[in-house]
């Protein structure tokens, strides 16, 4: 009997195990191309289950690593080497927006921007993260508020807008959870920028 529990546990005979698939990056459902990076950007649930932000199988932010926390996580990403640069929590309820502020100013030319939202992204936000995200590529910074659900992967120089993004509108009617809507996984490739 090699299929247990429905679909969780699959034993293989050895013999078959050989030709098992490879295991992607992030776990997407199918592998990224030559000079593309894979990654895997999920949103909280609710209050209780964290985010998480994968890059080339590079777990940079889950609850396992005990790194999240509510308000938007976001980290950056070099864009020509797929080197982390910097990581960090923004609480978007009743931290100082400020810092959030300064910390989009400061990304160089050149950067990916991750971004996942917990609990609440909402209730600090203004005019100016708003705008400061859309120039990193957002079509949904304008709408954002209190418990949206919402992923992100943009760039620094990027003159359009970005085709990785997601977003759920917080509403009694539709929400999956009683507070909060349904939990985002966004993955895809995207393609490394030849310096
Ligand atoms: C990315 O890495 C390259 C190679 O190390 C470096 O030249 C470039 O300045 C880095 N870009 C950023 C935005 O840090």
């Amino acid at each position: 009997n090699y299929v247990s529990g429905g679909m969780k546990t699959i034993r293989l005979p050895r013999w078959l195990g050989e030709w098992a698939p490879v295991k992607t990056k992030c776990d997407l459902s199918k592998p990224c191309p030559a000079n593309f990076f894979a990654f895997k950007i999920c949103s909280g649930a609710a209050n209780v289950v964290g985010p998480s932000l994968c890059f080339e199988n590079h777990m940079i932010m889950s609850p396992v690593k005990n790194n999240v926390g509510r308000g938007l996580n976001i980290a950056l990403v070099n864009g020509t080497t797929g080197t982390v640069m910097r990581q960090k929590t923004f609480d978007m309820y009743s931290g100082d927006v400020q810092f959030l502020v300064k910390f989009l100013k400061e990304i160089p030319e050149g950067t990916l921007v991750l971004v996942a939202s917990y609990d609440d992204p909402g209730t600090k936000m203004n005019s100016e993260v708003r705008q400061l995200f859309s120039s990193l590529g957002s079509s949904y910074a304008d709408q954002l508020g209190f418990r949206d659900s919402w992923v992100f992967l943009g760039a620094k120089d990027l003159r359009s807008k970005s085709p990785f993004e997601q977003f759920l509108k917080n509403n009694p009617q539709t929400n999956k959870y009683e507070g909060w809507p349904e939990l985002l996984e966004l993955e895809g490739c995207v393609p490394l920028k030849i310096a």
